[in-house]
């Protein structure tokens, strides 16, 4: 009698939750606010559609989504919640400045762990108020006065290159940049250079953690509950189940001790080293309110000053790097470019001579179009504005987004879109516009400007007429086209990098 009680219950259980996904299923489908948006059925009803893409087949749907804009058009619904929308004119509309009020769409925001950093900040205005406290270490006057300490970490890596001309050593571009980003950006943020350009391998480590930390992002996104359980259970027991998680553990639990270090600095009253370095800065200007100095937060907003400031950059750094060295003619008229300023300046220009050369300039926005920069889509919430495309309202409060894999990538705009061709940009100067690497808008990167004076001294000190015969080692395109998208870009998942030999 017992058992016959155990089946029923669960016959019943079984039938309420078939009803349920069927009720649900209808809901989505015809009477919830974002039905009348054209898309796949399957995604509109559930999470599951985008997790079968960006879960079990690693990072692909971004680009189901392209095609199921061929599909239904430049408007689709690509889940239960968010609309997509491919069409590089309607930027600004979904990306716009301080007004209309914008918010971050906090299911996604997850991908990397953080909660309170302002790249992932919610609140519009709480936005403006933690952007306004860090973003001015990246404008253009302070990182003028940086520069030195920029040019001071390019030398180290002039010369660690320099002695390995000749060697027939094949090092990993990917490394390599990672390494010199990291230390640039270790140094401004904490006075302390990681050495990551000293190791004799160029710190491989730290370019795979980097990697490992975005592998994760989309679980992350999907099951939110899962790094606060992992943080709570013991480290043996997370290795086992998912080891990229304890990475990311980790690496949180380093920038807490970097804070609290420079805490303790202030707290002993010790002087910064007389440049100036962010966290010391933040934490001991009168200005910044005391919520924005919380080791919590600042564990946060360094985490994704590193991590943002190291492998994007990085990765746009080394496929350029082999886009040049893969093309003759660019390299050599890009090296007659250089040829006289290097001339002049000692073989180190300045950022601001070397942004007044039109072919390199052209060079840097074709390598941040093919190479993308971020390859997910970046989401957008409008509490109080009712956008419009094409007919279609999109009400309040729906995550609304767009990709720059499909706008780089849009023939109409760059013909032949996966060939590295920057006189695109010297022929037709106003597609700059269409570079989307950095978003748009009030959360536009806020190290815009020292990507930029890395990848302009980066590629001069590289390319300087003389200075290096680069030849790329055992690799070729599929080691540089991004096939997954972890936010970050990947190449093929079997790739052993961007691999040359220099002399
Ligand atoms: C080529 C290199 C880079 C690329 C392609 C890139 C890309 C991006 C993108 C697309 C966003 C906007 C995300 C969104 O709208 O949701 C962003 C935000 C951000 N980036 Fe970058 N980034 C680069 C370099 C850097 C550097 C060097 C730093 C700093 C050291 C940095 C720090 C940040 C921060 C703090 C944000 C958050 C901005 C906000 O939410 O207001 N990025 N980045």
């Amino acid at each position: 009698m017992a058992t016959m009680d155990k089946t029923t219950l669960i016959e019943l259980l079984s039938a309420a939750f078939v009803l349920y996904v069927i009720g649900l299923y209808v809901y989505r489908m015809y009477f919830d606010r974002l039905s009348h948006i054209p898309g796949p059925k399957l995604a509109a009803a559930s999470l599951w559609y985008e997790f079968y893409y960006d879960v079990v087949l690693k990072g692909q749907y971004t680009y189901k989504i392209r095609e199921l804009h061929e599909e239904y058009g430049p408007i689709i619904r690509i889940n239960p919640y968010e609309i997509h929308i491919n069409d590089p004119e309607y930027i600004d509309t979904v990306y716009p400045g301080s007004s209309p009020r914008t918010m971050k769409y906090q299911w996604s925001q997850k991908m990397f762990g953080q909660r309170t950093d302002f790249f992932a900040t919610e609140s519009h205005e709480l936005h403006r108020i933690r952007r306004g406290a860090l973003a001015h270490y990246f404008s253009v006057q302070s990182l003028r006065r940086l520069e030195p300490g920029i040019q001071s970490q390019l030398d180290k890596l002039v010369s660690r290159l320099q002695g390995l001309k000749g060697s027939g050593t094949a090092i990993n571009l990917l490394d390599v940049f990672a390494s010199l980003t990291g230390d640039i950006i270790g140094q401004y943020a904490f006075a302390r250079p990681y050495g990551f350009l000293e190791d004799p391998d160029f710190s491989p480590h730290w370019h795979a953690l980097m990697i490992d930390v975005s592998m994760n992002g989309h679980i992350l996104k999907q099951f939110g509950w899962m790094l606060p359980m992992m943080r709570a259970m013991p480290e043996w027991m997370v290795k086992i189940m998912t080891p990229q998680m304890l990475t990311l553990i980790g690496f949180q639990a380093a920038f807490r001790k970097q804070v609290i270090e420079v805490k303790e600095r202030i707290a002993r009253s010790e002087k910064s080293s007389g440049q100036t370095t962010i966290f010391y800065d933040v934490l001991t200007n009168p200005q910044v309110r005391p919520q924005e100095k919380e080791t919590d937060h600042l564990q946060d907003e360094a985490q994704t000053i590193i991590g943002a400031g190291t492998v994007t950059t990085g990765h746009i750094l080394a496929i350029t790097t082999f886009y040049i060295i893969n093309n003759p003619s660019i390299h050599e008229k890009l090296e007659n470019e250089l040829s006289s300023l290097m001339r002049e300046n000692d073989g180190k220009p300045k950022w601001a001579q070397l942004e007044q050369l039109p072919y390199l300039s052209a060079i840097i926005q074709e390598g941040l179009r093919i190479g993308y920069g971020i390859s997910h889509r970046l989401q957008r919430l409008f509490p109080d504005t009712v956008i419009e495309y094409n007919g279609y309202a999109i009400p309040t409060m729906t995550p609304v987004s767009m990709t720059s894999v499909l706008i780089h990538d849009n023939p109409s705009l760059f013909p032949d879109p996966r060939t590295f061709n920057p006189d695109r940009f010297l022929k037709q100067p106003g597609l700059k516009k269409y570079i989307f690497s950095f978003g748009k808008g009030s959360r536009q990167c806020a190290g815009l400007n020292l990507a930029y004076a890395e990848l302009y001294l980066v590629l001069a000190a590289v390319f300087a007429p003389g200075r290096f015969k680069w030849e790329l080692y055992e690799t070729d395109i599929t080691d540089v086209e991004t096939k997954h998208d972890f936010m970050n870009t990947s190449p093929k998942l079997d790739s052993k990098g961007i691999r040359v030999l220099v002399n």
